[in-house]
């Protein structure tokens, strides 16, 4: 659901007559895939609502569609990869059908920009700082089915008054609630990233960190709360280092999750990514034990527990530093719930580095862990100065390797959980029938969340999806806990 958008009609020249995007567009069809972060997830909704404004309609299909969006990632080649096949696929289906229009957005659009764009299936390239021109862009590109090219020129500069303003604005205009999952929305707080980990292409395709500010970011929940949203989670790829000059004071996050806390309506509050820095954390950790609304749930990455590999990776800690950190969280938390990334086969990794990883793995105890395995960015530091040393098989090893040991905690983790009630907020329907459950009735499958971010699986009434509900949990597994409602 959109929020206070205005109507665009954008003139156009048809035929010597001016006619509106609007009304020429009603019949045009977009199919829209997304690949990436919740960042781009976020970028893909607000494309979606101001393409739906701009009088364009959906589909699901790639074969009834007119006009196809992908939003990119390039975190790792292998994102990267998956939409070149797609293109292949496109360029193939546009011989029949040469009117069909390709549109690529995000992170990959601004990483490869003209060279992208020379790819046979490709109309238009824009990058994710460009995007409230979107409309415009698909809007001409049906219309004259030329290419278009939209990326920012010297991406780490300040971008222009201009440039934040209109992003800012289709940020503040569009701010929506997430379509999938109901009374749930992301708010982003900041963009960009100056931290510059040497393996990570995000620096070079987001530009530089620039915090919102809190007057818009609080507005922007507001309304989302008088729209039914419960649940907002605060988007920054170092969301941890939230700063803002305001009113005679320096914002932090835990002055935003605060703030955001008295809104009337909203009642869980989530923050991704942090990054493991004594900067406000304290401060942010003493909110969450404070205040009822903020979740118990803390996403802190380590990406490897060798403090060699830590150097080189520019994340200035080491592992006993990151590890005192969580038992900071800890002592002020107790319940806290912590998750955490790792990168296996980083140039260099020696077996020695990759055990001080599983060391480390074991001793912070997250909940859960998502592992990646390395691969050289172009244009990074780590892939100008280094070599990718380590085997592809190494690297698949030492991933399976840590994900058993992570898989072993966050079964000790669920178990604790056993004849124990927990509060959830309902996402919807379970995708996947759970074959483990007892005692099924004529309710289906639900699936839903705790505070510390623990799926849970259990029947209920379709119409409890958006609310919260209360449910006794009665067996585990490594990744999801299963109960009644109660
Ligand atoms: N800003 C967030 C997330 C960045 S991207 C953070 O700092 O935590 C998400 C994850 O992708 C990172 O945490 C890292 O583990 C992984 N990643 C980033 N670049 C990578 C690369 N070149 N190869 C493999 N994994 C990478
Ligand atoms: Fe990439 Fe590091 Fe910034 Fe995260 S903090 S986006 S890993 S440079
Ligand atoms: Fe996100 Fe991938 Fe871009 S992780 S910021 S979509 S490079």
């Amino acid at each position: 659901m959109v929020i206070q958008k205005p109507r665009v009609f954008t003139p156009i020249e048809c035929n010597g007559e001016i006619s509106y995007i609007e009304s020429l567009m009603c019949h045009k069809k977009v199919y829209v895939k997304s690949f990436g972060c919740q960042m781009n997830k976020l970028d893909t909704a607000l494309v979606t609502s101001a393409l739906e404004d701009a009088g364009f309609s959906f589909t699901p299909s790639v074969k009834e569609a007119d006009v196809v969006l992908i939003n990119t990632c390039s975190v790792r080649d292998h994102a990267e990869q998956r939409v070149l096949s797609h293109l292949g696929h496109l360029k193939h289906m546009k011989r029949s059908r040469p009117d069909l229009v390709v549109g690529v957005i995000g992170c990959m659009a601004q990483r490869l920009g003209d060279r992208l764009l020379e790819h046979e299936a490709v109309n238009i390239v824009c990058g994710p700082a460009e995007i409230p021109q979107i409309s415009d862009f698909v809007a001409k590109a049906v219309q004259d089915r030329q290419k278009a090219l939209a990326v920012t020129e010297r991406i780490r500069h300040k971008g222009s008054q201009q440039q934040s303003q209109a992003l800012e604005e289709f940020e503040s205009v569009y701010g929506i609630e997430n379509e999938q999952i109901p009374a749930q929305a992301f708010v982003r707080v900041m963009r960009g990233c100056n931290n510059f980990c040497s393996y990570c292409v995000v620096p070079y395709v987001r530009g530089p960190e620039v915090s919102r500010s809190p007057e818009a970011i609080i507005e922007q929940i507001r309304k989302l709360a008088e729209h039914g949203v419960k649940q907002v989670t605060l988007l920054g790829q170092r969301v941890n280092s939230y700063k803002y000059k305001h009113g005679g004071k320096i914002w932090s996050l835990a002055d935003l999750l605060e703030a955001a806390g008295d809104i009337a309506g909203i009642e869980w509050l989530r923050f991704v990514t942090s990054y493991p820095s004594e900067e406000f954390f304290d401060q942010i950790i003493e909110v969450m034990a404070g205040s009822p609304k903020v979740c118990e749930y803390l996403h802190m990455p380590a990406q490897s527990g060798s403090d060699r590999i830590l150097k080189a990776m520019n994340r200035n800690y080491t592992s006993r530093w990151y590890l005192e950190l969580l038992e900071r969280a800890r002592q002020i938390v107790p319940e806290i719930a912590i998750a955490g990334d790792f990168i296996v086969g980083f140039p260099g990794e020696s077996e020695e580095d990759f055990q001080a990883t599983v060391n480390l793995l074991e001793k912070a105890r997250y909940k859960n862990t998502f592992v990646f395995k390395y691969s050289p960015r172009p244009g990074t530091n780590s892939d100008k100065r280094l070599t990718d040393t380590v085997a592809a098989k190494v690297k698949q090893r030492r991933n399976v390797e840590l994900l058993a040991v992570q898989e072993r905690i966050s079964d000790e983790l669920s178990r604790q959980f056993l004849n124990r009630e927990v509060k959830v907020l309902v996402e919807g329907l379970s995708k996947k029938p759970h074959l483990n459950m007892a005692d099924a009735g004529d309710n289906p499958q639900l699936v839903a969340r705790t505070a510390g971010d623990w799926i849970v699986v259990f029947n209920g009434p379709e119409s409890l999806t958006g609310k919260f509900a209360n449910v006794k949990i009665e067996s585990a597994s490594p990744l999801t806990l299963f109960g009644r409602p109660i």
